[in-house]
Protein backbone atom coordinates (compact mmCIF):
# COMPACT_ATOMS: atom_id res chain seq x y z
CA UNK A 1 0.00 0.00 0.00
CA UNK A 2 1.50 3.29 -0.63
CA UNK A 3 2.32 5.09 2.38
CA UNK A 4 0.78 8.59 1.24
CA UNK A 5 -2.27 6.52 0.61
CA UNK A 6 -3.04 6.09 4.54
CA UNK A 7 -6.81 7.38 5.18
CA UNK A 8 -7.47 8.58 1.29
CA UNK A 9 -10.63 7.68 -0.06
CA UNK A 10 -12.18 7.66 -3.38
CA UNK A 11 -15.25 7.41 -5.31
CA UNK A 12 -15.62 4.48 -6.88
CA UNK A 13 -18.77 3.54 -9.50
CA UNK A 14 -20.86 5.50 -7.08
CA UNK A 15 -19.78 4.70 -3.37
CA UNK A 16 -16.80 6.47 -1.38
CA UNK A 17 -14.50 3.31 -0.18
CA UNK A 18 -10.63 3.31 0.88
CA UNK A 19 -7.97 4.31 -1.87
CA UNK A 20 -6.72 0.77 -1.41
CA UNK A 21 -10.03 -0.91 -2.34
CA UNK A 22 -10.19 0.79 -5.20
CA UNK A 23 -8.14 -1.89 -7.50
CA UNK A 24 -8.72 -3.06 -11.34
CA UNK A 25 -6.91 -5.75 -13.19
CA UNK A 26 -3.82 -5.32 -15.05
CA UNK A 27 -5.27 -6.26 -18.32
CA UNK A 28 -7.59 -3.39 -17.63
CA UNK A 29 -8.65 -1.92 -21.86
CA UNK A 30 -7.42 1.51 -20.62
CA UNK A 31 -4.15 0.45 -19.07
CA UNK A 32 -3.47 -1.52 -22.07
CA UNK A 33 -4.62 0.79 -24.66
CA UNK A 34 -5.25 4.57 -23.30
CA UNK A 35 -8.92 4.64 -23.38
CA UNK A 36 -9.68 6.11 -20.22
CA UNK A 37 -10.61 9.98 -20.14
CA UNK A 38 -10.68 12.17 -17.34
CA UNK A 39 -11.01 15.73 -16.30
CA UNK A 40 -8.26 17.98 -13.54
CA UNK A 41 -10.07 20.30 -11.64
CA UNK A 42 -8.49 22.12 -8.14
CA UNK A 43 -10.22 23.02 -5.46
CA UNK A 44 -8.76 25.93 -3.27
CA UNK A 45 -9.27 26.95 0.46
CA UNK A 46 -11.52 29.76 1.19
CA UNK A 47 -12.87 31.65 4.23
CA UNK A 48 -15.81 29.35 3.90
CA UNK A 49 -13.81 26.45 3.26
CA UNK A 50 -12.58 24.38 0.18
CA UNK A 51 -14.21 25.92 -2.97
CA UNK A 52 -14.04 23.69 -6.22
CA UNK A 53 -13.04 26.10 -9.02
CA UNK A 54 -15.68 25.70 -12.55
CA UNK A 55 -16.92 22.95 -11.42
CA UNK A 56 -19.77 22.77 -13.98
CA UNK A 57 -17.04 23.67 -17.00
CA UNK A 58 -14.85 21.02 -15.61
CA UNK A 59 -18.23 18.10 -15.75
CA UNK A 60 -19.14 19.54 -18.98
CA UNK A 61 -16.20 18.92 -20.74
CA UNK A 62 -16.13 15.52 -18.81
CA UNK A 63 -19.33 14.93 -20.37
CA UNK A 64 -18.57 16.08 -24.18
CA UNK A 65 -15.31 13.94 -23.70
CA UNK A 66 -17.06 10.84 -23.09
CA UNK A 67 -19.61 11.53 -25.89
CA UNK A 68 -16.96 11.99 -28.53
CA UNK A 69 -15.66 8.81 -27.35
CA UNK A 70 -19.00 6.99 -27.76
CA UNK A 71 -18.12 6.08 -23.87
CA UNK A 72 -21.79 5.70 -21.96
CA UNK A 73 -20.93 7.23 -18.07
CA UNK A 74 -24.49 6.70 -17.07
CA UNK A 75 -23.98 9.89 -14.66
CA UNK A 76 -26.01 13.42 -15.16
CA UNK A 77 -23.66 16.52 -14.93
CA UNK A 78 -25.84 16.78 -11.44
CA UNK A 79 -24.88 13.49 -10.20
CA UNK A 80 -21.10 13.63 -10.76
CA UNK A 81 -20.48 17.54 -9.97
CA UNK A 82 -22.07 16.03 -6.37
CA UNK A 83 -19.58 12.84 -6.13
CA UNK A 84 -16.82 15.43 -7.01
CA UNK A 85 -18.49 17.37 -3.97
CA UNK A 86 -18.88 14.81 -1.90
CA UNK A 87 -15.08 12.91 -2.46
CA UNK A 88 -13.67 16.16 -2.05
CA UNK A 89 -15.31 16.46 1.53
CA UNK A 90 -14.32 12.51 2.56
CA UNK A 91 -10.55 13.72 1.60
CA UNK A 92 -10.76 16.10 4.47
CA UNK A 93 -8.55 18.28 2.01
CA UNK A 94 -9.10 22.29 0.76
CA UNK A 95 -6.21 22.26 -1.28
CA UNK A 96 -6.35 19.47 -3.95
CA UNK A 97 -6.12 18.32 -7.40
CA UNK A 98 -9.73 16.59 -8.45
CA UNK A 99 -9.09 13.20 -10.88
CA UNK A 100 -12.45 12.04 -12.47
CA UNK A 101 -11.53 9.82 -14.57
CA UNK A 102 -14.14 7.03 -16.89
CA UNK A 103 -12.59 3.73 -18.45
CA UNK A 104 -13.35 0.67 -19.73
CA UNK A 105 -13.59 -1.51 -16.56
CA UNK A 106 -12.72 -5.01 -18.92
CA UNK A 107 -9.69 -6.82 -19.01
CA UNK A 108 -10.65 -9.13 -22.63
CA UNK A 109 -8.30 -8.82 -24.86
CA UNK A 110 -8.84 -6.57 -28.06
CA UNK A 111 -9.48 -2.89 -28.63
CA UNK A 112 -13.21 -2.87 -29.48
CA UNK A 113 -14.98 -1.24 -26.46
CA UNK A 114 -18.51 -2.78 -27.73
CA UNK A 115 -20.17 -3.97 -24.58
CA UNK A 116 -17.40 -3.17 -22.67
CA UNK A 117 -18.27 -2.09 -18.98
CA UNK A 118 -17.33 1.77 -18.04
CA UNK A 119 -16.16 2.50 -15.06
CA UNK A 120 -15.91 5.90 -13.22
CA UNK A 121 -14.14 6.23 -10.37
CA UNK A 122 -13.02 10.32 -8.62
CA UNK A 123 -10.00 10.99 -6.85
CA UNK A 124 -8.72 13.94 -4.48
CA UNK A 125 -5.06 14.15 -3.97
CA UNK A 126 -2.79 17.08 -2.08
CA UNK A 127 -1.42 19.07 -4.76
CA UNK A 128 0.67 22.12 -4.69
CA UNK A 129 2.15 24.63 -7.44
CA UNK A 130 2.65 22.24 -10.59
CA UNK A 131 6.18 23.97 -11.42
CA UNK A 132 7.36 24.28 -7.72
CA UNK A 133 9.25 27.49 -6.54
CA UNK A 134 9.94 27.74 -10.40
CA UNK A 135 6.07 29.31 -10.63
CA UNK A 136 7.48 32.23 -9.03
CA UNK A 137 10.79 32.83 -10.82
CA UNK A 138 9.58 31.41 -14.34
CA UNK A 139 10.70 28.31 -16.51
CA UNK A 140 12.69 27.79 -19.31
CA UNK A 141 10.41 26.00 -21.94
CA UNK A 142 11.67 24.01 -25.32
CA UNK A 143 10.06 23.77 -29.26
CA UNK A 144 9.17 20.72 -29.40
CA UNK A 145 10.37 18.38 -32.35
CA UNK A 146 6.72 16.68 -32.19
CA UNK A 147 3.96 18.66 -33.24
CA UNK A 148 0.60 18.28 -31.35
CA UNK A 149 -2.19 16.11 -32.51
CA UNK A 150 -4.71 17.71 -34.29
CA UNK A 151 -8.40 16.34 -34.84
CA UNK A 152 -7.17 14.59 -38.48
CA UNK A 153 -5.83 12.17 -36.23
CA UNK A 154 -7.05 12.38 -32.85
CA UNK A 155 -10.25 14.35 -31.00
CA UNK A 156 -7.61 17.15 -29.67
CA UNK A 157 -10.82 18.59 -27.55
CA UNK A 158 -11.12 15.69 -25.71
CA UNK A 159 -9.15 14.65 -22.39
CA UNK A 160 -8.20 11.28 -23.21
CA UNK A 161 -5.57 9.27 -21.80
CA UNK A 162 -4.15 8.80 -24.97
CA UNK A 163 -3.75 12.15 -26.01
CA UNK A 164 -1.11 12.51 -23.47
CA UNK A 165 0.56 10.26 -24.92
CA UNK A 166 1.91 12.92 -27.28
CA UNK A 167 2.66 15.56 -24.30
CA UNK A 168 4.73 12.93 -22.27
CA UNK A 169 6.97 12.74 -25.43
CA UNK A 170 7.20 16.25 -25.65
CA UNK A 171 7.93 16.56 -22.16
CA UNK A 172 10.50 14.11 -22.09
CA UNK A 173 11.87 15.75 -24.61
CA UNK A 174 12.09 19.01 -23.10
CA UNK A 175 13.58 17.59 -19.96
CA UNK A 176 16.18 15.61 -21.45
CA UNK A 177 17.37 18.81 -23.32
CA UNK A 178 17.42 20.42 -19.65
CA UNK A 179 14.11 22.65 -19.89
CA UNK A 180 11.11 22.08 -17.81
CA UNK A 181 8.26 22.06 -20.42
CA UNK A 182 7.80 21.85 -23.67
CA UNK A 183 5.60 24.24 -26.31
CA UNK A 184 4.22 22.36 -29.41
CA UNK A 185 3.35 23.70 -32.60
CA UNK A 186 0.16 22.82 -34.75
CA UNK A 187 0.17 20.56 -38.00
CA UNK A 188 0.69 24.03 -40.00
CA UNK A 189 3.42 25.17 -37.80
CA UNK A 190 1.90 27.98 -35.31
CA UNK A 191 2.43 27.91 -31.90
CA UNK A 192 -0.56 25.05 -30.01
CA UNK A 193 -0.04 25.03 -26.49
CA UNK A 194 2.02 23.15 -24.13
CA UNK A 195 2.18 19.54 -23.19
CA UNK A 196 -0.98 20.32 -20.56
CA UNK A 197 -1.17 24.17 -20.62
CA UNK A 198 -2.57 26.87 -22.61
CA UNK A 199 0.19 29.46 -24.00
CA UNK A 200 -0.47 33.27 -24.01
CA UNK A 201 1.91 35.80 -24.54
CA UNK A 202 1.73 39.58 -24.07
CA UNK A 203 2.87 42.01 -26.94
CA UNK A 204 2.19 45.92 -26.37
CA UNK A 205 0.29 45.60 -23.63
CA UNK A 206 -2.72 42.81 -25.43
CA UNK A 207 -2.76 39.67 -24.78
CA UNK A 208 -2.87 36.54 -27.39
CA UNK A 209 -3.52 33.15 -27.35
CA UNK A 210 -3.98 30.51 -29.93
CA UNK A 211 -7.42 30.17 -31.32
CA UNK A 212 -9.23 27.39 -31.97
CA UNK A 213 -7.91 26.06 -34.86
CA UNK A 214 -4.52 26.00 -33.83
CA UNK A 215 -5.14 22.19 -32.81
CA UNK A 216 -5.67 23.42 -28.49
CA UNK A 217 -7.88 22.22 -25.55
CA UNK A 218 -10.07 25.08 -25.10
CA UNK A 219 -8.77 24.66 -21.41
CA UNK A 220 -11.33 26.29 -18.42
CA UNK A 221 -8.06 28.56 -17.10
CA UNK A 222 -8.01 29.76 -20.66
CA UNK A 223 -11.47 30.41 -20.77
CA UNK A 224 -11.70 32.12 -17.55
CA UNK A 225 -8.33 34.29 -17.99
CA UNK A 226 -9.76 35.80 -20.94
CA UNK A 227 -12.92 36.93 -19.46
CA UNK A 228 -11.03 38.43 -16.23
CA UNK A 229 -8.86 40.26 -18.96
CA UNK A 230 -11.75 41.89 -20.51
CA UNK A 231 -13.27 42.83 -17.52
CA UNK A 232 -10.00 44.73 -16.93
CA UNK A 233 -10.25 46.28 -20.15
CA UNK A 234 -7.20 44.38 -21.65
CA UNK A 235 -7.59 43.42 -25.32
CA UNK A 236 -7.68 39.76 -25.79
CA UNK A 237 -6.92 38.43 -29.20
CA UNK A 238 -7.11 34.83 -29.98
CA UNK A 239 -5.22 33.85 -33.61
CA UNK A 240 -2.93 31.52 -35.21
CA UNK A 241 0.29 32.80 -33.15
CA UNK A 242 3.75 31.95 -35.37
CA UNK A 243 6.52 30.77 -33.86
CA UNK A 244 8.53 33.25 -33.72
CA UNK A 245 6.52 35.49 -32.23
CA UNK A 246 7.12 33.78 -29.01
CA UNK A 247 10.58 34.80 -29.16
CA UNK A 248 9.68 38.47 -29.15
CA UNK A 249 6.68 38.87 -27.20
CA UNK A 250 6.90 40.94 -24.22
CA UNK A 251 5.45 38.51 -21.84
CA UNK A 252 4.61 34.66 -22.19
CA UNK A 253 2.60 32.65 -19.78
CA UNK A 254 1.32 29.25 -19.70
CA UNK A 255 -2.18 28.73 -18.07
CA UNK A 256 -3.69 25.66 -17.05
CA UNK A 257 -5.82 24.00 -13.71
CA UNK A 258 -2.50 22.77 -12.82
CA UNK A 259 -0.07 24.63 -13.83
CA UNK A 260 -2.60 28.03 -12.63
CA UNK A 261 -0.90 30.95 -14.38
CA UNK A 262 3.34 30.25 -15.07
CA UNK A 263 5.65 32.98 -16.49
CA UNK A 264 7.72 31.17 -18.92
CA UNK A 265 11.59 33.48 -19.34
CA UNK A 266 12.86 31.79 -21.49
CA UNK A 267 12.48 29.73 -24.41
CA UNK A 268 15.19 27.54 -26.43
CA UNK A 269 17.30 29.54 -24.42
CA UNK A 270 16.34 33.09 -25.70
CA UNK A 271 15.46 35.22 -23.00
CA UNK A 272 11.75 36.57 -22.74
CA UNK A 273 10.91 40.29 -22.63
CA UNK A 274 13.83 41.21 -20.14
CA UNK A 275 14.29 37.22 -18.75
CA UNK A 276 12.19 37.56 -16.14
CA UNK A 277 8.13 37.27 -15.31
CA UNK A 278 5.96 40.15 -17.05
CA UNK A 279 3.84 42.62 -15.16
CA UNK A 280 0.86 41.54 -16.96
CA UNK A 281 1.96 38.21 -16.50
CA UNK A 282 1.97 38.39 -12.31
CA UNK A 283 -1.11 41.00 -12.23
CA UNK A 284 -3.06 38.29 -13.98
CA UNK A 285 -1.66 35.78 -11.15
CA UNK A 286 -2.31 37.64 -8.51
CA UNK A 287 -6.34 38.18 -9.83
CA UNK A 288 -6.75 34.67 -10.45
CA UNK A 289 -5.50 33.61 -7.21
CA UNK A 290 -7.91 36.12 -5.39
CA UNK A 291 -10.81 34.62 -7.54
CA UNK A 292 -9.75 31.20 -6.67
CA UNK A 293 -9.29 31.81 -2.59
CA UNK A 294 -12.66 33.18 -2.61
CA UNK A 295 -11.90 36.93 -2.33
CA UNK A 296 -13.37 38.42 -5.55
CA UNK A 297 -17.72 38.99 -5.44
CA UNK A 298 -17.50 39.42 -9.10
CA UNK A 299 -16.35 35.73 -9.76
CA UNK A 300 -18.49 33.75 -6.90
CA UNK A 301 -20.34 31.97 -9.36
CA UNK A 302 -16.98 30.34 -10.29
CA UNK A 303 -16.73 28.34 -6.61
CA UNK A 304 -18.40 25.81 -5.65
CA UNK A 305 -18.15 25.27 -1.53
CA UNK A 306 -17.72 21.81 -0.65
CA UNK A 307 -19.66 22.34 2.86
C1 LIG B 1 -3.25 19.71 -23.34
C2 LIG B 1 -3.82 20.67 -22.37
N1 LIG B 1 -4.02 21.94 -22.76
C3 LIG B 1 -4.54 22.85 -21.91
C4 LIG B 1 -4.88 22.52 -20.61
C5 LIG B 1 -5.48 23.54 -19.71
O1 LIG B 1 -6.84 23.25 -19.50
P1 LIG B 1 -7.59 23.66 -18.17
O2 LIG B 1 -7.34 25.12 -17.98
O3 LIG B 1 -9.01 23.35 -18.44
O4 LIG B 1 -6.98 22.87 -17.08
C6 LIG B 1 -4.69 21.21 -20.17
C7 LIG B 1 -5.07 20.79 -18.82
O5 LIG B 1 -6.09 20.24 -18.61
C8 LIG B 1 -4.16 20.26 -21.07
O6 LIG B 1 -3.95 19.00 -20.67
Amino acid sequence: MAENAKGRKVWLDGKIVDYNEAKVPILTHSLQYGSGIFEGIRAYPTKRGAAIFRLQEHVRRFQYTAKIYSMRLGYSDKELSDAIVATVKASGLDACYIRPFAFYNDDKIGISTTGKRVSVYIAAVPFGAYFGAAKERGIKCKISSWRRINSDILPVQAKSSGNYINSIMANNEARASGFEEAILLSRNGSVAEGPGENIFIVKEGELLTPDVGSDILLGITRNSLITIAEKLGISVVQREIHHEELYTADEVFFAGTAAEITPIVNIDGMGIGDGKPGRLTMMLAKKYDSIVHGNERAYAGWLTYVR
